[in-house]
């Protein structure tokens, strides 16, 4: 079963399904104004990297919507300030800066001749391009990671690379969706994910909506849980992969590279072309957000830790590319060396 639709482009309308409110609300919101979208991929109500990028995609049609009636100059004015202040809401994915650099692609090239009209159409196929590509990687890095998950196997994931997270199957989840479908039983184990909890409320929710057997446990729980051998692999998604292949994704992430590691147990991540950055060398020159405290200190708005208590909470970290086992793409597994595999598969464009 395919999972829930998380962006939607209907009638020139942007929907999204509002994670901040699962799995306790189903509900869809329309994001009208470009501050409607900046505002939903900065609360995370839309989030997962390649979830944003097209939600900000199509965040710049909807600036060229709501641009002043005329010719197509005083869009290409809107749409640029569009572009640049939605690349302010959330630094360390790079689909948001991969899908924000093609829109802008499209007005630096229009026609300076072209109506509000044609611009819109330029930029909402472009939109519905990177929407449509995001569903055939991750269908590609289910197919090509599937093997991985034999009979009886147990998965642990860390925070939400499914299908929530994207326009398709997912990342980290697609080879689940497949190895299932493809009749496989097998047992995923989903870290809860602090501080907001996307594996408690989100990557349960759309495994057990699949019929796949999911078992909840507390970030802290997976050493023990890997002593007793529950699971035979880790697979994880990714926020923005360097040119070293050095990761960022959710915190937590480097922690449970690092137990697995000491287990012996395979680390993967999941991730489509658009994830990997041949712009940044390695994990030191990523990004790293670092978000409200308020979401350490309080639960749905009810404190659980003292009155101006100092806090950190970096919402990624960096897993050194040395923990990882391999990379589920678009285009394969990729091993290691990263260096030059990475920068190979990215320029195969046979695949
Ligand atoms: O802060 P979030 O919920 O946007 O973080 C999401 C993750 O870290 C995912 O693992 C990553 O974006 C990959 S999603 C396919």
């Amino acid at each position: 079963m395919a999972p829930t639709a998380t962006v939607a482009w209907k009638d020139r309308r942007l929907i999204i399904l509002d994670q901040t409110v699962l799995p306790t609300e189903v509900a869809y919101i329309q994001l009208a104004t470009v501050a409607d979208v900046w505002e939903a991929i900065k609360v995370l109500r839309v989030r997962g990297a390649p979830a944003i990028g097209i939600c900000a995609a199509y965040g710049v049609v909807v600036a060229a919507l709501n641009a002043p009636a005329g010719d197509a100059r005083a869009c290409i004015v809107c749409v640029k300030d569009a572009i640049t202040y939605l690349g302010t809401s959330r630094p360390t994915a790079v689909n948001l800066f991969y899908a924000l650099d093609r829109m802008k692609a499209i007005v630096d090239t229009a026609d300076e001749d072209l109506t509000k009209e044609d611009l819109i159409v330029a930029l909402e196929a472009e939109a519905n391009r990177i929407f449509r590509e995001d569903i055939f990687m991750c269908r590609a890095i289910g197919e090509h990671g599937a093997s991985l998950i034999q009979e009886d196997c147990g998965v642990l994931t860390h925070c939400n690379a499914g299908g929530l997270a994207t326009s398709g199957y997912g990342t980290a989840l697609a080879p689940m969706y497949i190895a299932h479908e493809q009749g496989r039983s097998f047992r995923v184990y989903a870290d809860e994910t602090r501080p907001l909890l996307q594996g408690a409320r989100l990557t349960t929710w759309e495994l057990s909506q699949a019929g796949i057997d999911v078992t909840l446990i507390c970030d802290n729980m997976a050493a023990q849980a890997m002593r007793e051998r529950r699971m035979d692999l880790v697979i994880v998604g990714a926020d923005r992969i360097a040119a070293n292949g050095d990761t960022a994704n959710k915190i937590g992430t480097y922690g449970v590279a690092a137990l697995a590691r000491w287990h012996g147990i395979p680390f993967y991540v999941a991730a489509p072309a658009s994830t990997l950055d041949m712009q940044t060398p390695d994990g030191d020159a990523i990004l790293i957000e670092q978000r409200d405290p308020d979401e350490v200190t309080h639960w749905q708005g009810c404190r659980q830790a003292p009155e101006d208590i100092t806090v950190y909470n970096p919402a990624f970290d960096v897993t050194p590319a040395s923990l990882i086992t391999g990379f589920i793409t678009n285009k394969g597994i990729i091993t290691p060396p990263y260096e030059i595999n990475l920068a190979k598969a990215l320029a195969d464009t046979t695949v």
